[in-house]
C-alpha cells in the first residue's frame, strides 16, 4: 500500500461496526434460545473466525451483507466441533470461546495463525483451571495451540493481575457452566461489553466497581443487536482529521462507551477540536457523530487507570504526539507488548523510520514531537493496527510512504484505504 501526503482532508465517513461487540452478538446468540439478529457486524476476518467456530459446533449463521441471523441453540445447545476450531488472527475469539469451551460435555481444539500461536493464554489458563477446568496449552509454551476437555466447573472469585476484557469475559462466560457464583475483580476497569450484552440477553450479571459477578446456568433469549460503530476504527479518522492541515471530517456512529473512549480524552487535553453531536443509544451502547477539525496540538502524559479505555488506540495516538509540540509519555502500558505485534517496538520503530524522535520504555514510550515527518518504508508487521496507524501518519509526512503488507486491515477495517481515499478526493 502506497500513501501520499495530502493537501487537506474534507467530508463524512461512516464507521463499521464494533469488533469487541460483533464478537460477542455471535457468541451469546448462539448459546442463546432463538434467533439473534445481529445488524451493522464488522465483516473483519476476526469475527469471520468467530462465526465459523460456531458454525463447526453446529450452529446455523447466516449472512446477508453486515446483517447476520444467528441460529441459537440454547446454553447447552452446541455440538462437538468436527474440526479444528481456527480462531486465525483473533485473541478475543480465542480468549472469549475458551470460557465457553471448557464448560461443555465435549472436547475441542483450538489454533490460529502465527501470531496468535504466540499470544500468552496463560491469563485465562490459570484462572479456568481454578474453576477446575481441562484445558492445555498442546506444546507446553501456554500459548495456542490448546486443547479443552469440557466439564461442570466449579464458581471461584478471580483477581486478576491484568485488566482485561478478554480475561474477565472468559471467566464470566465459564461461570455460567459452573456450580456456583463466579467472580472476577481487575486491577482497573476494562471494557464492559460483555457485561452490557450478557445481561441484555437474560444472564443474571452485575457489576460493582471493578468487579463482576455472574449465576450460573441462565436462560438466554435471542435478541436483536445493532452494533455501534467502532470506536477504535473511528480513531483513525480523529487522528487524521486533527493533523492534516485545513481538515474537516464528520465521523458517524462512533460507539462512546466510557470504557472504550480514552481516545477522546486524550486527544481532547492534546488540544484537539472534536464535537460530539447526535448522542444517543444503540442496544444498550451510546454512540455519536464527532466533527473534527485541524488543531494544533501539544504533547501530554497518559497512564493509569485510563489506559485499558485507549489500549488499542496508543499506535494511533503515538502518531498524534509525533505532530504535537513538546513531549508525550506513554506510561502503565506494558500490555502493548503481547498485542498483534509488539507495538512498544513497532510503533517506535516506525515514528523513527519516519524521522520523529521517539524511544521504547519499559512500560510505553517517550515521543518528542514536532518535527515534519518524512515518506518511508513501513512495516506493518501484519498487525492491523500498525497499518492504520502508520497509513495515517503518511497522510502528513513529506512525500510517499510504503506500507508493507498492509492488507492485513482486514482484520478489523477492511474499507479502510477505500474510507480514507473518500476524503482525499
Ligand atoms: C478486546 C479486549 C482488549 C483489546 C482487544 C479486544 C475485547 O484486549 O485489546 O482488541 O474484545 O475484549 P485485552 O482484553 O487483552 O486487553
Amino acid at each position: 500500500m502506497n500513501i501520499a501526503k495530502t493537501k487537506h482532508l474534507r467530508g463524512e465517513v461512516t464507521i463499521p461496526g464494533d469488533k469487541s461487540i460483533s464478537h460477542r452478538a455471535i457468541m451469546f446468540g448462539s448459546i442463546a434460545d432463538g434467533i439473534t439478529e445481529v445488524t451493522n457486524f464488522l465483516e473483519g476476518a476476526d469475527c469471520l473466525s468467530t462465526i465459523s467456530c460456531f458454525q463447526k459446533m453446529g450452529i446455523e449463521i447466516e449472512r446477508n451483507g453486515n446483517t447476520v441471523t444467528v441460529h441459537g441453540k440454547g446454553l447447552h445447545g452446541l455440538a462437538a466441533p468436527t474440526d479444528v476450531l481456527d480462531v486465525g488472527n483473533s485473541g478475543t475469539t480465542t480468549r472469549l470461546i475458551s470460557g465457553i469451551l471448557a464448560g461443555q460435555q465435549f472436547t475441542s481444539y483450538l489454533n490460529g495463525d502465527a501470531s496468535i500461536q504466540k499470544r500468552p493464554m496463560k491469563r485465562i489458563i490459570t484462572p479456568l483451571q481454578m474453576m477446575h477446568a481441562d484445558i492445555t496449552s498442546d506444546l507446553g509454551n501456554d500459548c495456542a495451540p490448546l486443547t479443552i476437555c469440557g466439564r461442570t466447573l466449579t464458581g471461584i472469585h478471580y483477581d486478576s493481575p491484568v485488566a482485561s476484557a478478554q480475561v474477565k469475559s472468559c471467566v464470566l462466560l465459564a461461570g455460567m457452566y459452573a456450580d456456583n457464583e463466579t467472580s472476577i475483580t481487575e486491577p482497573t476497569l476494562s471494557r464492559n461489553h460483555t457485561e452490557l450484552m450478557l445481561s441484555a440477553f437474560g444472564a443474571d450479571i452485575r457489576s460493582e466497581g471493578t468487579t463482576a459477578t455472574i449465576c450460573p446456568n441462565p436462560i438466554l433469549n435471542g435478541q436483536k443487536v445493532a452494533v455501534p460503530g467502532d470506536i477504535s476504527s473511528a480513531a483513525y479518522f480523529i487522528a487524521a482529521g486533527l493533523i492534516v492541515p485545513d481538515s474537516e471530517i464528520l465521523i458517524r456512529n462512533v460507539g462512546i462507551n466510557p470504557t472504550r473512549d480514552g481516545i477522546l480524552k486524550v486527544a481532547l487535553a492534546m488540544g484537539g477540536n472534536i464535537q460530539k453531536q447526535n448522542e444517543h443509544t444503540v442496544s444498550g451502547e451510546p454512540v455519536c457523530d464527532l466533527f473534527v477539525r485541524s488543531s494544533s496540538l501539544h504533547g501530554i502524559t497518559v497512564g493509569g487507570s485510563i489506559i485499558p479505555t485507549l489500549i488499542d488506540e496508543i499506535p494511533v495516538i503515538a502518531v498524534l504526539a509525533a505532530f504535537a509540540d513538546g513531549t508525550t509519555i506513554i506510561q502503565d502500558a506494558a500490555e502493548l507488548k503481547v498485542k498483534e505485534s509488539d507495538r512498544i517496538t513497532t510503533v517506535v520503530t516506525n515514528l523513527r523510520a519516519m524521522g520523529c524522535d521517539a524511544q521504547a520504555t519499559e512500560d510505553g514510550m517517550i515521543i518528542n514531537g514536532g518535527r515534519p515527518l518524512h515518506g518511508a518504508s513501513i512495516d506493518s508487521y501484519l498487525d492491523h493496527r500498525i497499518a492504520m496507524s502508520f497509513a495515517i501518519a503518511a497522510l502528513n509526512a513529506e512525500g510517499e510512504t510504503d506500507i508493507k503488507d498492509g492488507e492485513c486491515v482486514n482484520i478489523s477495517y477492511p474499507d479502510f484505504y477505500a474510507d480514507i481515499k473518500k476524503l482525499t478526493d
